[in-house]
Order: C-alpha cells, then structure tokens, then sequence
C-alpha cells in the first residue's frame, strides 16, 4: 500500500501548546496511522518539535529557507540548519512567498537546490491564480513554475522532491478544486515529471483541504498526498484528516 503523505503548514500560525496537544493527540491515535505525516513549523517552535517528535513516526520541516547554505542575511534561516536539528522537509515556493516576497521561478529553483543540498526534501508548490485559470492558462503557468525546479536536476535529485499543486485561488478560500481538476493537474506535472526520471516524485494537492474532503482527492489516482494550512490548526480536524487518508490509502489499495 502507497502511503499518503500529509505535510501541514501552519504558515505564520500556532504554538507550543498546539505542537504538544497535537502530538499527544497522534500518541493517543494509536501506531497504524496508514500516511505519512510531516508538520512544516515556524522556525521558533523546532526545538521543541525536535525533543517532542524524536521518535521519528511524524516528521517536522520548514516554510522557506535562504537559498545560500549560510552568511550575512540577517533574519534568515538556511537549509543545513533545518538539517543540523533534524528536520526532514522545507516547503519552497508558497504562492504566499512569491506574492508577498516576489520570490521568482529562479528563487524558487535556488531555495529547492539549498534543500537537496542539505539533505532535506524540498516541497516545491506550483499553482495558478485566478485569473490565470479563467484565462485557461493553468498547465502554462504549472508547467512553467516546475520547469524552472528541475530543469537542471540530476534524476537522482529529482527522485528526492516533492511536488505541491495549490491553486492560489482555493487557498484559504473554503473552495477546493474538485478532485477531477486536481487529477487534470497533477497528471500533467507527472507527465512531465516523467520525461527526466523514471520514479515520478509525489504530487499533493493543496487548496482548502479539510477532513471532509481528503478522501476523495486521494482516490483520484494521481493525487499522491495533501498540503493542508488551516486544517492542519485544529487538533481533532488534523487528526481525523490523517486517520481518513490512511483509510483511502487502504481502499485504493484493496480497489
Ligand atoms: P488552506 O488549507 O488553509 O487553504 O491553505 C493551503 C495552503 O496554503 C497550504 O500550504
């Protein structure tokens, strides 16, 4: 059975007292949790996630990285030093940093590399706005956005990356695409995914998931895990999300 990866992010959100509640939560859910669940954190609250998630059954990451491995970028953080503490993960390329820190393609590709470099796994997001998918311009812009990644990684390295697609305009909006227009999507990326290495990387979709939606986008059967902000916040809905994929993963299975 193909274990559904499910990466939270909680963007500029939460606490210590959420990490914990949610971690002891996941203890009390018992050991077969059918998906593979990463917390993407803001950077104060590693240390903690180091102690509390030492066993290594939920993994831990970062929101963005510099894409030098170190030097004068005052507030920054870099990639080995998610490495030095035991994070495994670091999202690249948020729509909410290329907006709100103009970060382009080339940023996006550099800050991925950091990752590789360091060891971690880059989850590099790729997604239209709004006015790009009304101008049917969605696989341009998708397939723009991931070219510029892996144009100049070795198979090997492209094997090690995590694709996200999040449509910019189901993000925080409580309008997911349909798992139909997820598909349609990510059977493009792992179309061309699929031209420079023979194992396609996961692909998740992001864009107001939530407990009551996960299931269906994950029997979609290009749909490989979720990229969750909001519901990733509260304690009960993140744990139900991830109990509901585990039981899609072993439908998809048994299907
Ligand atoms: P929401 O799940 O809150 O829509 O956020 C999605 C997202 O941006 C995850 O990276």
């Amino acid at each position: 059975m193909k274990q559904p990866l499910i990466v939270a992010n909680w963007k500029m959100n939460g606490s210590e007292l959420l990490l914990r509640d949610l971690v002891r939560a996941f203890e009390h859910q018992g050991p077969d949790l059918a998906a593979q669940v990463v917390l993407t954190l803001p950077a104060p609250f590693f240390s903690l996630a180091r102690a509390l998630l030492e066993s290594g059954e939920i993994s831990w990451g970062g929101q963005n990285i510099h894409w030098q491995d170190e030097g004068a970028f005052t507030g920054e953080i870099s990639a080995p030093m998610i490495a030095a503490m035991g994070g495994t993960h670091c999202i690249v390329g948020h729509s909410e940093r290329r907006q709100g820190w103009a970060e382009t393609d080339q940023v996006v590709a550099s800050k991925a590399q950091a990752c590789l470099r360091a060891d971690i796994t880059p989850i590099v997001c790729v997604g239209e706005r709004l006015e790009e998918r009304q101008q049917d311009k969605t696989m341009e812009v998708v397939k723009r956005q991931l070219e510029a990644v892996i144009t100049n990684l070795a198979p090997a390295l492209l094997e090690k990356i995590v694709v996200a697609y999040e449509p910019v305009w189901a993000i925080g909006t409580g309008q997911e695409a349909t798992p139909e227009m997820a598909q349609e999507v990510h059977s493009s990326l792992k179309k061309l995914l699929g031209t420079q290495c023979l194992q396609s990387p996961p692909v998740l979709y992001g864009g107001s998931v939530k407990a009551d939606n996960v299931a269906a986008l994950l029997a979609m059967d290009d749909v490989d895990g979720v990229l969750v902000g909001g519901a990733s916040l509260v304690t009960e809905e993140f744990v139900r999300l991830c109990a509901y994929a585990g039981e899609q993963a072993k439908n998809n299975s048994n299907g």
